[in-house]
């Protein structure tokens, strides 16, 4: 799909499409609208009083040969209140109109965006979210439509002083757009299709041709550094594990500079091992790979938006399975950090899996950290899916410049408490630690904790995104199914170097 920009004045442009956006506020025919609606002779009023068209958010209005317009047709996209318009409103516009079109047979737009939006940010958003909405999970059907299809954007509104503004814009969003796809067209891959050593060599691919340092431990590596926790939940099945690490260095790194290191879980199947989940539903877990993805994902972006940042990421990557050689409940394994781990229940592998890469991370130098993982249930039960569930350590600057990140990128994120009391439901009887709390309830918080104890005092953000990784139902501006959910955040922190 090609998005280029436009400054020809839209109402002469020749499109299948001519798409722009609808404020609620009063009447919703002004500005732009209301040179609109002057040259359809008043049709734009006419609807705004019938009540067709109101602006109410991602209300669609589409009109058909619109007279005195060169569009075969002019779509109206609500946008709602224009005090409460942001980027994150302009994302779903455009993807709306994207998904809208695109099922209707429309191949070419021109999507225009409203007076006072012809910036950076907002070709951006524009790239993003119809990037994002093009995206379908149809890689295996083989009686696909091939004809629908979207093939050209042209970003409309800007001036010629603009232009330059909204390339770089543009630019950027493609390359985070392409790269959230990337992460999602992994995250789908079923098991069958994407074990631990595929997923290895995707990302070695990947790294490859982005030019980015990259190192596949395989399982006779991980042995021989001892990361006994990655390979407790590995061995109840056949497939090897791996730990994927892909550098990103900057061109002119600075001596005591902070790095980043980003971890992310890559369970290509959980089954829940001996502690197995209800078959109900099962099916859904080829998506605990979801965290790795998104960091692998972001190392894509790293790689052509070149942030001033060293940032390390480190992907273990299992299955979980309830073969003969499984773990078992009350097994004792020994990290790569050293400490003992009880294991109580063998569904709780995602924070046995981190606690080796977080360890590996910071051995490699990572002075900051994040991870992401659909690690918990529990996390659906809090937040359900509309926010990420944010953990921090000691360190609330480190949380907060995350939290800033999330909100300049429009992802939605909370914070959780991690108060010390629920340490206590993860300190071992007879090992250092349990795998699972003692106490009831609070199963995102002593996951997080758990995680905790081997980032020790190297700041930390955990974000449990099991309830935002996947879309169950298709939105508007999404289709159901991988989200790629923190990549934008993530890519975000790094540019904010
Ligand atoms: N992968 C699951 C968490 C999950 C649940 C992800 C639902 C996406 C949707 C994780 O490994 C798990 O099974 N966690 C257990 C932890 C429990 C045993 C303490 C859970 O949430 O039930
Ligand atoms: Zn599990
Ligand atoms: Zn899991």
């Amino acid at each position: 799909m090609q998005i280029t920009i436009g400054t020809q004045p839209f109402a002469t442009t020749e499109t299948e499409a001519l798409v722009t956006y609808v404020f609620e506020n009063g009447d919703p025919v002004q500005g732009r609208i209301s040179e609109m609606d002057q040259l359809t002779s008043g049709l734009l009023k006419r609807l705004a009083k019938s009540g067709e068209l109101t602006g109410k958010t991602l209300e669609m209005t589409l009109i058909h040969a619109p007279a005195g317009l060169k569009a075969a047709r002019l779509l109206l996209v609500g946008a709602g209140k224009r005090e409460k318009f942001d980027a994150a409103a302009l994302r779903k516009i455009s993807g709306s109109a994207l998904r809208y079109l695109k099922s209707r047979g429309v191949h070419n737009l021109v999507f225009a965006v409203r007076e006072g939006n012809a910036t950076e940010d907002s070709a951006q958003a524009v790239a993003e979210g119809s990037i994002a909405a093009d995206f379908e999970s149809d890689k295996y059907k083989t009686d696909k439509k091939n004809d629908k299809s979207i093939d050209s954007i042209l970003l409309a509104g800007f001036s010629e002083s603009e232009r330059a503004a909204g390339e770089r814009g543009l630019a950027r969003g493609r390359v985070i757009g392409e790269s959230q796809n990337f992460a999602r067209d992994l995250i789908n891959e079923p098991s069958n299709k994407l074990t631990p050593k595929i997923l290895a060599e995707k990302a070695e691919a990947m790294a490859k041709l982005a030019g980015l340092a990259v190192e596949i431990l395989d399982e006779k590596k991980i042995a021989d550094l001892k990361m006994g926790a990655l390979l407790s939940v590995a061995q109840g099945g056949p497939e090897p594990p791996r730990m994927i690490v892909i550098t990103y260095a900057p061109a002119n790194p600075k001596p005591g500079a902070p790095v980043l290191g980003l971890v992310g879980k890559a369970v290509t199947f959980d089954t829940g091992g001996i502690s197995i989940k209800p078959s109900e539903g099962m099916e859904k877990m080829k998506y605990d790979m979801a965290g790795g993805a998104t960091m692998i994902g972001v190392m894509r972006a790293l790689a052509a938006l070149k942030p001033n940042v060293k940032v390390i990421c480190v992907v273990p990557s299992t299955e979980n399975m309830p073969g003969g050689k499984a773990q078992k409940p009350g097994d004792i394994q020994t990290a790569m950090s050293g400490k003992t781990i009880e294991v109580l229940n063998t569904d709780a592998e995602g924070r046995l899996i981190l606690a080796d890469g977080v360890h590996y991370a910071k051995q490699l130098g990572a002075t900051h950290l994040v991870d992401a993982a659909t690690l918990t249930g529990a996390i659906v039960v809090a937040l359900a899916s509309i926010n990420v569930g944010v953990f921090g350590g000691a360190d609330q600057a480190w949380t907060d410049k995350v939290l800033a990140s999330a909100k300049a990128a429009g992802e939605k994120m909370w914070q959780m408490p991690m108060d010390d009391e629920y340490r206590e439901y993860i300190k071992g009887t007879v090992a250092d630690i349990q795998n699972i709390g003692s106490g009831k309830g609070g199963g995102s918080i002593t996951g997080a904790w758990f995680i905790r104890e081997f980032a020790g005092d190297t700041p930390w953000v955990h974000l449990d995104i099991a309830g935002t990784a996947w879309n169950d139902d298709a939105k508007s501006w999404l289709a159901k199914g991988p989200t790629g959910v923190a990549l934008r955040t993530l890519v975000h922190l790094a540019m904010s170097y």
